[in-house]
Formats: structure tokens, sequence, C-alpha cells
């Protein structure tokens, strides 16, 4: 059996599969759902499970200053804002903006970064895009120069370390398939820097479990995270002994979701986070969940997956994006189809 690094006990798990009754009989699937949404309150979805990880890294290192980064409504920087908290370190997030010189509504993820006390410092697109590294240098440095002792973790936690949270977390699904008497035939979650992906097909891998294991790539595309999640892997199984063949064409992505782009919502996906909170009690988020349960089921209801029966999507959290995103929502319509 595969060693793996430590961890920090962080998240509330294991969290529950629950199989939603409704939408299975539309597909004519039994579909089901993880609700890793639920794996904390402010540490709620699925950067916690990385951040376990990546976390007892930086403490095994005696670092005490989280220094990560990504968009202002960053899940991923809440859950690291929120983590440093609790165990009384400090958390620097550089947060992309377009709204550099105004003020920046403090709402979502944001609002929470700001409770939980993390070090903003708010940067253009352009120079995300351009300068990231040498901002993330400047910052360790004056990190440095007040004496703490800094930590980088790249975007989403998703690295080689972050990895093995859903590695873990495969592991996890396979105790609970036992528990529930079902084996999945496909296992999907939304794919966003790569990390949670990387994590399942590595269980997947190690466990030789017979699911198709795929990611709903909610930006880029097909061929850029197929080399995003490699490079993952790669680095992740630096942390082992362990030597896994597998070739790059096993990496698999449903792909053509991205929609109107990263962040920005279609109708069609608005409507289905509606339809899917009316008709199962789930709230899905825009940028992530929305997007790739969307995605999902739209090919199921194409006959891609005409050969699964039993389907499980990781929710992995993402509510709190939710809420500076409610203008983008057409109650009218809703209130017009319960007519
Ligand atoms: C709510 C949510 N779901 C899914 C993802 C995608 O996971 P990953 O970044 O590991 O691909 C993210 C972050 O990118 C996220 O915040």
């Amino acid at each position: 059996m595969i060693i793996i690094p430590d961890r920090i006990l962080l998240a509330n798990l294991p969290t529950k599969i629950v199989k939603l009754e409704r939408l299975s009989r539309e597909l004519g699937k039994n579909f089901y759902v993880k609700r890793d949404d639920q794996t904390g309150m402010e540490l709620s979805g699925n950067k916690v499970r990385k951040l376990e990880f990546t976390v007892q890294e930086a403490l095994d290192k005696n670092c005490n200053y989280l220094i990560t980064w990504g968009g202002v409504q960053s899940n991923h920087c809440r859950a690291t804002a929120a983590v440093a908290a609790k165990l009384g370190l400090k958390a620097c997030l550089i947060l992309r903006t377009d709204k550099e010189n105004e003020e920046e509504e403090i709402d979502g993820n944001l609002l929470l970064d700001k409770l939980l006390g993390a070090e903003i410092h708010f940067v253009s697109f352009e120079d995300y895009k351009a300068r990231l590294p040498e901002i993330v240098e400047q910052v360790s440095r004056e990190a440095k120069a007040k004496g703490f002792k800094p930590y980088l973790i790249p975007v989403g936690a998703s690295n080689g370390i972050g990895a093995f949270g859903y590695f873990r977390g495969f592991k996890e699904i396979t105790w609970q398939e036992q528990e529930i008497g079902v084996q999945f035939d496909l296992i999907a979650s939304a794919t966003g820097s790569g990390g949670t992906y990387a994590g399942l097909f590595l269980g997947k891998k190690v466990l030789n479990h017979p699911a198709a294991v795929y990611g709903i790539n909610v930006c880029d595309d097909r061929e850029y995270f197929v080399e995003v999640i490699n490079n993952i892997l790669q680095e992740c199984l630096r942390y082992t002994d362990l030597q896994l063949s597998y070739s790059k064409d096993e990496i698999m992505l449903i792909d053509g979701y991205v929609g109107r782009g990263y962040a920005l919502s279609s109708p069609a996906e608005l409507k289905f986070i509606q339809k899917l909170a009316q008709m199962e009690g789930i709230i899905l988020d825009p940028v992530y969940t929305g997007k790739a349960m969307y995605g999902l089921t739209e090919e199921i209801k194409k006959g891609r997956f005409k050969d699964c029966r039993n389907i499980l999507f990781i929710h992995t959290g993402g509510l709190f994006g939710l809420f500076p995103q409610r203008n983008m929502f057409d109650f009218g319509d809703t209130a017009e189809e319960g007519k």
C-alpha cells in the first residue's frame, strides 16, 4: 500500500453521499452527490482536503505565514484564511480583481477573508498575469522582514502535496461504497486548477477502481488541463515510493461547458442551479459546481454515459461565491414556471 504524507485534521469527514431521487428519475440513472460542500463551515468545500496536507507540510517546516493567491472570490483563499485563523498562523492573500482602484465590494468569500483577519493585497488582472511571481516574492520578503516564516501555497492548493487530499477522498468514497452497497461507474467533479482531479485519478489508479473518473473543466480546455494534471501527478508521486504508470490519455475531462468563461454564467447554467435547488434542496455555486453539474447532466442526457448506472458527482462547495452573483438570477422566470 502507498505511504502518503501526514495530514492535520481540519475537515469534517467523511462527508455524506446522498442519492438525488428526483434527478435520478429524470436522468434514468442512480445519481448520487458527495457533500464535500459540508467539509466545514468557514472551511467548506474541496480546498480543506488539500489544505490538510499542505498546511501540515508548512507546520513541519515551522512556517507561520501562509501566502496564497487567486481570484477575489477565491474559495481556496477563504479556506486558507480560515485554517490560518484556526491554527494561530497568519494568512496573506494576493487577490486578482478588476477593481484595483475602486472599492471592492466586501461580499461572499472576501467578507470572510476580512473577518478572518487575512492580510489582503489586491492586484489587477494585468499584474496578476504578468508579475505574479514577482509580487509573491515581494510579499514573502516583506513577511520575512517582519520576522515571519512564509510558506507558499499555489492557486487552489493544487500541487503535489495538496493532491493527496483527494487521493484520500477517493479512498473515503470506496469505504462508503461498501457501506451503502453501491459501486460507482462514474465519478465526476469540477476542475478549476486540477488538484482535485489529480488526487482522484491517483486514487483510482492505486486502488484499481473500475469507475471512470472525469473532471468537468470550468475554464481553459482539455489540452491545458491534461498538462496541468499530469504535472501535479508527477509532483505528487515524488512524495511516495510508488511507481505508477499511466498515459495522459487516461486523464478524462468533459470539455465544452466553460460557457461564457471563467466565473461567467449563462442563463442555462443559472436555471440549472435554480432547478436543482428546488428539486433536491441542494445549492450549487455558479463558478464551479453549477457549471460542472450542468455539463455532466447535459452529457448524460445526450447519451454519452449510457453504460454508467451509478454516477457520483462530488459537490466541491463554493456557496459563498453565490452571494456576490445574486443579481444574475432571474426569479421572475421561476415564478412563471411554477404557475
Ligand atoms: C467550489 C470549487 N469547486 C471546484 C473547484 C475545482 O477544484 P480544483 O481547483 O482542484 O480543480 C474549485 C477551485 O478551483 C472550487 O473552489
